[in-house]
């Protein structure tokens, strides 16, 4: 078996019938929204088959295994102890950070994100009747992103209700490091404001860089909150299950406010198939990551090659790449021009805040023949 993870042909791909293979007509090329082009991890898809085969389809029970599933996953791959008793079943991360915000924010309540990032941060904020406060990220002189800490020491001054953090970082591919982690959280405690931090891409962390999960941070349980899930590193998005995790009593006590009904909105073939990925999946996510590694690489050639004006800085983590197209037009002209004249969908830069005027988000999790195409078709695009 190669150690690359196979691809169905683009024929089978475009039989899916997710958001991905179903927003554009068929001549148009996805790399958008975050779903990968690689078939199931086995042990996922056997769970689930089992399960339908059993007609298994009914409420996720109370203790469905997941905190024990994800204690186990967190110990192995990141030496993060988590206490299964802590870990509560949410339907997704945007449910997830929703409740935490409405338990931290009052009505107007100003609550803090660093942009480019996450298109429905912005969503998520005034869902929970608060306040987009943007910090954007701060740029080195290599091009890479970084947070911003004293931008956000000055937020926080202000007492923000919380601060939305995304570790590792959509669309930049950022893994924050141990030190930057460890200031935010000396922030987060002097002024007082909780960290809510979305670690959906924590499984994606690629050969070269080590994930750091936030409440591993000393200092960090008291105040802050982990939003994980198993969704995105092993495709299950469409099947809904995150986890909120805690690891003091005073956060614990902000999940025990979540409405009282919400348990029973997981999906139950999420939780199944999220405790077969943590406790079966390894190898196969060992694979992705070295198939990933190898998309990244081919991506930097391809774009050296044929789009040479086109600047990126390879992502530490997820299959996302953000490409700086500002050469082909400010705003999201470079994702028009792409699609009208390229036939290939990517995510429009501003979706992800002004910083992303300019730049286009592709999605690599697939094969070398379609991001060969892909990239073929934005070279075209320009010609
Ligand atoms: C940073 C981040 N958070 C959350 C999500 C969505 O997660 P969910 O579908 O569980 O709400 C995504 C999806 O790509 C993401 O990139």
């Amino acid at each position: 078996m190669s150690a690359e993870l196979p691809v169905p042909p683009l024929a089978e791909l475009r039989r899916r019938s997710s958001a991905k293979w179903r927003t554009h007509p068929p001549d148009v090329l996805p790399l958008t929204v975050a779903e990968m082009d690689f078939a199931l991890a086995p042990p996922v898809a056997e769970v689930l088959r089992a399960a339908v085969e059993a007609s298994d389809t009914g409420y996720s029970a109370a203790d469905a295994g997941l905190g024990a599933a994800l204690a186990g996953f967190a110990a192995r791959r990141w030496g993060w102890t988590v206490d299964p008793t802590a870990v509560t079943a949410v339907p997704d991360v945007g449910v997830g950070v929703v409740e935490l915000l409405r338990t931290l924010a009052r009505p107007g309540d100003a609550v803090v994100v660093s942009p480019p990032v996450y298109p429905p941060f912005f969503d998520w904020v005034p869902e929970a009747g608060a306040r987009l406060h943007e910090v954007p990220l701060a740029r080195d002189e290599d091009g890479g992103f970084r947070l911003d800490l004293p931008a956000l020491d000055r937020a926080f001054a202000a007492r923000p209700a919380a601060y939305v953090l995304c570790n590792p970082h959509n669309p930049v591919g950022r893994v924050h490091t141990p030190d930057e982690l460890a200031a935010l959280v000396r922030l987060a405690r002097v002024h007082g404001v909780p960290i809510v931090s979305d670690e959906i891409h924590a499984p994606l962390v690629l050969p070269g860089a080590t994930f750091t999960p936030l409440l591993s941070v000393p200092g960090a349980a008291e105040v802050a909150v982990s939003v994980v899930s198993a969704s995105k590193a092993f495709n299950l998005a469409g099947l809904k299950c995150a986890a909120v995790v805690t690891a003091a009593p005073a956060t614990a006590a902000l999940v025990h406010r979540f409405p009282a009904d919400a348990r029973w909105r997981t999906g139950h073939l999420g939780v199944l198939a999220s405790v077969a990925a943590y406790t079966e999946g390894g190898a196969w996510l060992d694979r992705l990551l070295a198939t990933l590694d190898a998309r990244r690489t081919q991506l930097g050639g391809l774009l050296a090659e044929r789009l040479p004006g086109v600047r990126w800085r390879p992502p530490d983590a997820t299959y996302l790449a953000w490409l700086d197209c500002a050469v082909l037009g400010s705003g999201d002209a470079p994702r028009e021009l792409f699609f009208a004249r390229g036939r290939i969908a990517l995510e429009p830069g501003l979706r992800f805040g002004a910083p992303g005027t300019g730049h286009v988000r592709l999605n690599f999790g697939t094969s070398a023949e379609i991001l060969d195409e892909a990239v073929g078709r934005m070279a075209a695009a320009t010609a």
